[in-house]
């Protein structure tokens, strides 16, 4: 990756210089243009993705794409897509494409092209998900499975979790699916006592097989179906591995047959295309799952071959880059409508804020402008009656993504005209607002005496010009939920791209894991803790006493 800081380029000036001159610019005004929505949506196999409530015109938006071209985006994304090692913090390729390469074309690490062992691992997956399926993989009872538990945390949760959730409609009405990840023992055992031991099978997700939650939650479910099943050879029917470490996993006792592997190429939070995917592919049938990596391949071709100014990752992450760094915004709202989506918000929390939560650039210096933004939301409507207020009125500028789906799974009476009126609705008024006047004049039509009107009038105005991107999709299959993965996928590389920064390592997460490391053995005794700092100390001793 090359090492260019973006403010030292002629685009990232001239965006400066117009963020001054269309300081005032309303976002309503640009709809003079008549063909704004057309110029500025793209629509891709049923996704459309209208961007044109930003604030941004053609003149700017040029500047934004020049940025691209100018800190050499091309020759980022042909670098990942290539397989050189662009995680060089790790030493690592960044491949999550290629786990869904539907092409013919061989894809090279170090010389080796992946794409054999990419195809037997999915080969393998869709035996064991044909078997799961089909009700004919046994537990040491003979009885077939039911209950399909992962355990894992972070990528190797996240995704799983949320791609479930999102494709219930295609789950098999035979099986159940369930996630363990937190390390408080609350959440294994609230699971356990909705299964039961001889029609369970337990997935222990984990690409390094070494995360101390994984693991802890691991051994107690081995312990647990044990105390049942009594005997050690009946684990190798209730559990398989999905890791890149076999040593790790054979050491666990978990047969290397039973493991379905992957790479180091593969981020944790770009996994959900690789072994990590198999309690879906199990759930939803591998054909569900396969064309959910099509989906994917779909947005990686656009991605790879459409010119910036129509390619909506592109596009998408510079108008974000736009609005985080030369309008002040610090945090992204997602908001799908759409029930089933109701953890993508949340999984994209990881894949942003994981990947570009850094505030060292690849040149290894601090870097003095914002990077990745705080990204948080929930389903709408239930957003709207919690945080919605302060999107609207609040002194913060929180672009917001609305997600929505043209049919629903579950037609039923008028809900899905009712959700999608809030949807179109949402971004409507976060662009127009309301007018002092306006408020006035409706107030004195409702009768509202003068005094009251004087009083109240300014709480009900509207600032508006809040920027919103809309992507409506024709449903919610797993094809368009694979397209709407990588979509966001690629915003994120794009923007690391040109901030300067590496998105593919999470060293941010390893100091908190080391300390508590060191404070395990502390809290065994009952000893006074002496070790750290007043506050720590404190807290330590309060916790001996009290437990
Ligand atoms: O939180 C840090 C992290 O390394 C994530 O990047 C990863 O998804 C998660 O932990 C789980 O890691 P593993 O799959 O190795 O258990």
């Amino acid at each position: 990756m090359n090492k260019i800081n973006p403010t030292q380029t002629p685009a990232w000036n001239r965006l400066k210089v117009l963020a001054e001159k269309y300081k005032e610019l309303q976002i309503s005004s640009l709809f003079e243009e008549r063909e704004r929505f057309e110029r500025f949506s793209i629509e891709i196999e049923g996704v459309l993705v209208d961007f044109s409530k930003n604030r941004i015109n053609q003149e700017i938006l040029d500047a934004l794409i020049d940025l691209a071209r100018e800190t050499e985006l091309h020759l980022a994304i042909e670098s990942m897509f290539s397989g050189v090692a662009i995680n060089e913090t790790e030493n690592r390729a960044v491949l999550h494409t290629a786990l869904r390469n539907q092409s013919n074309s061989p894809v090279f690490v170090d010389g080796k092209d992946v794409m054999p062992d990419i195809k037997t691992v999915l080969a393998q997956m869709k035996a064991f998900a044909d078997k799961i399926n089909a009700g004919k993989w046994l537990g040491y009872t003979g009885k077939s499975i039911r209950s399909l538990v992962n355990i894992g945390i972070g990528g190797s949760d996240l995704g799983p979790v949320m791609v479930s959730e999102a494709l219930k409609p295609y789950q098999n009405p035979n099986l159940e699916i369930f996630f363990v990840s937190n390390v408080d023992g609350t959440h294994l055992a609230e699971t356990l006592k909705k299964v039961d031991p001889e029609t369970t099978l337990f997935f222990i997700a984990s690409k390094t097989f070494t995360t101390q939650e994984t693991m802890t939650n691991a051994m107690s479910a081995r312990e647990w179906f044990l105390a049942t099943a009594s005997d050690e050879s009946a684990v190798a029917k209730h559990f398989v591995a999905l890791s890149t470490n076999t040593k790790a996993v054979e050491a666990f006792g978990i047969d290397p047959a039973n493991m379905f592997e992957f790479w180091d190429w593969v981020g944790g939070r770009y996994s959900i295309w690789s072994a990590i995917g198999l309690p879906i592919a199990c759930a939803i049938g591998f054909s569900h799952y396969q064309e959910f990596l099509s989906g994917a391949h779909t947005m990686d071709l656009h991605f790879r071959n459409e010119m910036f100014g129509r390619n909506v990752p592109v596009i998408l992450a510079l108008i974000g880059i736009w609005n985080t760094n030369f309008l002040g915004a610090t945090s992204e709202a997602i908001l799908p409508y759409d029930q089933y989506l109701h953890r993508f918000a949340a999984y994209f929390q990881q894949g942003n804020m994981e990947s570009n939560g850094k505030y060292v650039s690849r040149s290894g210096e601090k870097v003095a402008y914002p990077t990745g933004p705080i990204i948080w939301g929930e389903p709408g409507t239930n957003g709207q009656h919690a945080f919605y207020q302060l999107i609207h009125q609040g002194t913060h500028l929180i672009p917001c993504d609305f997600i929505a789906p043209a049919q629903s799974h579950n037609p039923m009476g008028d809900h899905h005209e009712k959700l999608l009126s809030n949807f179109f609705a949402q971004t409507e008024a976060l662009m127009k607002g309301k007018g002092l006047d306006e408020v006035k004049a409706e107030m004195a039509k409702a009768g509202k005496t003068a005094e009251e009107i004087a009083k109240i009038a300014p709480h009900r105005v509207f600032e508006g010009n809040r920027p919103t991107n809309s992507i409506l999709v024709k449903k919610i299959t797993p094809h368009t939920l694979g397209m709407l993965v990588a979509m966001y996928e690629h915003k994120i590389f794009v923007q690391g791209a040109i901030w300067n920064i590496f998105s593919f390592d999470q060293w941010g997460v390893e100091l908190g894991k080391v300390l508590a490391n060191g404070i395990l053995p502390e809290l065994k005794g009952n000893e006074e803790v002496s070790s750290h700092d007043g506050s720590t100390n404190g807290l330590i001793n309060a916790y001996k006493k009290m437990r």
